[in-house]
């Protein structure tokens, strides 16, 4: 373990939390507003961007491509002057995106025909997720990728030089923004009308930015679940101011919080509840939480909202299959809500689980077990029973979730819980220790 990993969270055990807060930007949309602004023509500026070591990977990725970007200041706010789709730089060295999988997977589809030859690197956690959902269908495309021998990276993506990227019709395996996105980002640069078709609704960031930024697609409903994306190659992008609201997986972990702790009353402010990321809101509400939202208004081609939450008597419940994309990243959240509910709760059909920054299923189960909580892991979910959350030590496996969530749930604990390895919770949201000291979570890093 190095020094910065060294970081544990020392959580003591009741209160609860009171206020109005603001959490930081949108990771996922603090990503592609660095993406699809350096490809732009024309200045553009990003306001609330989220100043997290995954994001930042993404825009030192770009400068090193040779974009002239000015901040984040203090604020947010980025001043990017965009090169064009044909503008970027050969960077000296790899691009290492450290903990980001989602900085890793957008950029194999969006640099796989720049004309230079790039390799992309991350830490130890993204050097083991899997890689090859997005070579395979990049290489059908045309373009060549190596990867290790289990198709994880280091990801070398060679020159194809004078060679345009054909254009694909991909129905995706499983539902995945980050494979999509990366097709769509492939596609601006193919001959030809790319297609991805999702087998259920994921984050359409991507699909409303590319839209915001001028650039045309064709999104066809097959049924209640399936959509069908089309992109034709070759156009480009005009550049255009974003607003990045505050994140919705980071608002998550207070939602569960203040739920769970008697005597909560808190207000998130600016958040954004894109239908395709309200999987949270529309689970706890199922278990009987008391959530509401108000000040919902559209900004840059995003809802956004301030929510109010009040604690409540929360019920087991079996989470229904379709919401599992929709709160793809709050499940490490949702278990502390499940622990702390009357019942049983169900989670089924997320297996995807298994490969985010950590085995999310297997570092919940442990972690629980470890409080004393009577749950059991399988291969696609959980089995919660609710009951009295006790006090210990607990592996965050540097996954920042896991590790917000357990400071979390010291809320209803009996004793003091030590979380170890959570420096990466800079990956998401550096603040997260002070904003929960100033709503009453009584939590301090060691
Ligand atoms: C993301 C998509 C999700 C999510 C990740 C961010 C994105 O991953 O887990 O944190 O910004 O597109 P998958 O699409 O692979 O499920």
């Amino acid at each position: 373990m190095s020094l910065e990993q060294a970081v544990s969270f020392i959580a003591q055990p009741g209160g609860h939390l009171t206020g109005t807060i603001r959490v930081p930007g949108d990771k996922s949309i603090s990503h592609r507003s660095i993406m699809l602004g350096s490809l732009s023509d024309g200045a553009m500026t990003i306001t609330g961007f989220l100043r997290g070591e995954d994001s930042l990977a993404t825009l030192k990725a770009f400068k090193v491509m040779g974009v002239d970007i000015e901040g984040p200041d203090e604020s947010g706010k980025i001043a990017i002057h965009g090169v064009g789709m044909h503008g970027l730089k050969p960077p000296a060295e790899p691009l290492n995106l450290g903990n980001s999988g989602t900085s890793m997977r957008l950029l194999t589809g969006l640099l796989s025909c720049q004309g230079f030859d790039i390799t992309l690197t991350g830490d130890h956690s993204l050097s083991s997720r899997p890689m090859t959902r997005v070579t395979e269908p990049i290489t059908q495309m045309g373009a060549v990728i190596e990867t290790t021998e289990t198709g994880t990276a280091p990801l070398h993506i060679k020159s194809t030089a004078d060679v345009r990227l054909n254009a694909i019709d991909y129905v995706l395996p499983m539902a995945s923004a980050q494979v999509k996105s990366c097709i769509l980002l492939a596609g601006l640069y193919a001959e030809g009308r790319t297609c991805v078709t999702e087998p259920a609704p994921t984050r359409d960031h991507t699909e409303r930015m590319l839209q915001g930024f001028g650039y045309p697609l064709e999104i066809n409903r097959l049924d209640e679940q399936r959509r069908t994306i089309c992109i034709e190659g070759g156009g480009k992008l005009t550049a255009c101011d974003i607003d990045v609201p505050s994140d919705i997986s980071s608002a998550a972990f207070y939602l569960v919080g203040a739920s769970i702790a008697e005597g909560s009353e808190l207000t998130l402010k600016h958040v954004g509840i894109n239908p395709t990321r309200m999987g949270i809101i529309n689970i706890l509400n199922l278990m009987g939480a008391d959530i509401t939202l108000f000040n919902e208004q559209e900004v840059g081609g995003e809802p956004v909202a301030d929510i109010g939450v009040r604690s409540a008597r929360l019920k087991g419940i079996h989470i229904p299959e379709d919401q599992v994309p929709l709160a793809i990243d709050e499940f490490p959240a949702i278990a502390i809500a499940a622990a702390c509910a009357e019942g049983q709760t169900i989670l089924t059909g997320a297996e995807e689980l298994r490969v985010k920054e950590s085995d999310r299923i297997q570092a919940m189960e442990d972690g629980l077990k470890i409080l004393g909580i009577n749950c059991q892991g399988t291969r696609d979910g959980m089995i919660i029973k609710g009951g009295q959350i006790g006090s210990g030590i607990v592996d965050s496996m540097g996954d920042h979730r896991i590790a917000m969530s357990f400071a979390m749930a010291a809320l209803k604990s009996s004793g003091v819980i030590t979380i170890r390895d959570c420096a990466n919770v800079n990956t998401s949201f550096p603040n997260f220790i002070q904003l929960a000291q100033s709503c009453g979570l009584k939590v301090e890093a060691d």
